[in-house]
């Protein structure tokens, strides 16, 4: 089966997977490939967008393509760079501004002829980010747009359907730039709008169903979003050939492991709960150092599941939730081949699995991944929890970990994460937890003097979990918090709340 698509070739730009994002926004499917790996064009391809980049057109070691294989055969968009790209290539003069090209812009003439700005307004604000600047076009280009200081915003060619903006489109402050990327993909493309969460799961199943045939497939989950909306397309796929293991190791939520395990079973998975508790808190025993911690976490994960799995007569396959950010081939700017980020999923697998690998989140966004989740009717229970990262409360219990530590650990956690729900704190931040502090402190309930530990709240807003910012939760709620967890933890006299952003900050401790 193929599908309809438009291929965006990467120089290099911080904005190119953005670019993806606006298109997918569409309704279109779209790829990102490196400018130095053009996949075959095939007639699913309906128009090429060609990103930034960090590099200069008039460096001698640039980022090229060969721009007559897409040139008036295909729909051609150069943003930015592509833009300068193609006017230098082609007889034009690219130098570096003389003025500041950098953030707001207002466009002061819009040549509605251009089908690339059909309905853009004649001042529309958009959004500059360039160091070089288009002083002189190829005879045959024609301004299409400019503002007060760049006469070049946008061009086009006659009697081609080639185009370039020398501002960002899918930047959310240029503020037509949808309406923009709508008049690229769909009317001068020919895109039809039928990339929906509904025809992903329809067509991921029937590939699915033809790839895997009567063949097992084996999947770790973790309670996460991405690897239960990975299980329930392979098990509409394949049924009870799916068999999913979920894993004990200890560091879980308070009671998470039997409402995921009940969750898992309630939506018709095979799961296989596993109680690995002792042998993970063996292989912890004495350490203390983050990665020391997060190593032996993944050595005995890897353990329990290849036993596991070895239990699975005939298994063929490794059902992995990686998703398109995880595998997108990122451009090496500075070398000819493109570095392809290693999946961090894989990545700790032994070889002695022999598993072949099948992802079906591999072409999705998060965003998308949440929307397949609903329209596969998997409850907001799952898709809607923060995350939670694979070693646990392992890395939010600061030094040595026992199984005392995580019980006092796990029922502060517990209070703090009930009580954003309760008072509908929950979904307005982004990720929240309880780390446990190596230090006592001392307090004085009733009469007695305590010397007792310290637990540090941490709850923050993000996008992505690359930056981060403290979450500004109420006074209030922050004092009701406090005091639930120092009258009811026993072992706890002290509670702080975390301020710090990320970054310098990360948003876990360890
Ligand atoms: P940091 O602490 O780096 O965390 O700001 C960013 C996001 O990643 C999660 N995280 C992890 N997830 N294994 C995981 O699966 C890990 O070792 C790990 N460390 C951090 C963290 O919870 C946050 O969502």
């Amino acid at each position: 089966m193929t599908t309809e698509q438009i291929l965006i070739l990467d120089f290099g730009s911080q904005y190119t997977q953005l670019i993806a994002r606006r298109v997918r926004e569409l309704d279109v499917y779209c790829e990102i490939h490196p400018y130095n790996h053009i996949p075959p064009i095939t007639p699913d391809i309906k128009g090429v967008i060609l990103s930034g980049s960090p590099c200069s057109v008039r460096d001698a070691d640039a980022p090229f393509i060969d721009l007559t294989q897409f040139r008036g055969k295909l729909p051609l968009l150069g943003v930015c760079y592509g833009a300068q790209m193609l006017a230098q290539r082609n007889g034009g003069e690219v130098k570096p501004s003389t003025i500041r090209e950098y953030g707001r812009a207002k466009l002061g003439t819009v040549n509605e002829d251009s089908p690339l700005l059909h309905g853009i307004d004649q001042h529309s604000q958009v959004w500059m980010s360039h160091g070089d600047t288009i002083m002189q076009l190829p005879d045959d280009f024609r301004v299409i747009a400019s503002t007060d200081t760049v006469r070049v915003a946008a061009f086009d060619i006659a009697g081609e359907a080639t185009y370039g903006i020398q501002f960002h489109p899918e930047v959310t402050h240029s503020l037509q730039g949808k309406a923009l990327l709508k008049n690229f993909v769909v009317d001068i493309c020919g895109a039809s709008q039928n990339w929906t969460s509904e025809s992903f799961v329809e067509t991921t199943v029937a590939q699915l169903a033809e790839k895997l045939g009567d063949d097992k497939v084996v999947m770790g989950l973790s309670g996460g979003v991405d690897s239960s909306v990975a299980a329930m397309l392979i098990h509409r796929a394949i049924g009870k050939n799916l068999y999913c293991i979920f894993v004990d190791n200890g560091l879980l939520r308070k009671d998470e492991f039997e409402d995921v395990l009940e969750s898992y079973r309630h939506l018709g998975l095979n799961v296989k709960g596993v109680d690995a508790k002792e042998l993970f808190y063996t292989g912890l025993a004495g350490l203390t150092d983050p990665e020391a911690k997060r190593k032996a976490i993944g050595k005995t994960f890897i353990e329990v599941f290849d036993q596991e799995a070895h239990l699975i007569e005939d298994v063929k396959w490794l059902g992995q939730g990686t998703i398109y950010p995880d595998v997108i081939e990122s451009v090496s700017v500075k070398g000819p081949s493109a570095t392809i980020k290693s999946h961090h999923n894989v990545g700790g697998l032994p070889d002695f699995m022999k598993l072949k690998v099948v992802e079906p989140l591999n072409t999705l966004f998060k965003d998308e991944v949440r929307a397949v989740g609903r329209t596969l009717e998997i409850p907001n229970a799952i898709l809607g929890r923060h995350p939670f990262p694979g070693p646990g409360l392992g890395i939010r219990i600061l030094g040595d970990i026992t199984p005392d530590k995580v019980a006092i650990l796990q029922e502060v956690d517990a209070l703090f994460i009930n009580g954003l729900k309760r008072e509908g704190l929950y979904d307005q931040v982004w990720q929240a937890g309880a780390m446990l502090l190596p230090v006592q402190s001392v307090g004085v309930m009733g009469d007695e003097r305590t010397y007792e530990r310290v637990v540090a709240l941490r709850a923050v807003t993000s996008v992505d979990g690359m930056t981060a910012d403290w979450a500004h939760l109420p006074y209030e709620f922050l004092a009701d918090i406090s005091n639930e967890i120092i009258n009811r933890v026993k072992g706890v006299n002290r509670v702080v709340y975390d301020i710090s952003s990320k970054p310098p900050a990360t948003i876990e401790w360890e």
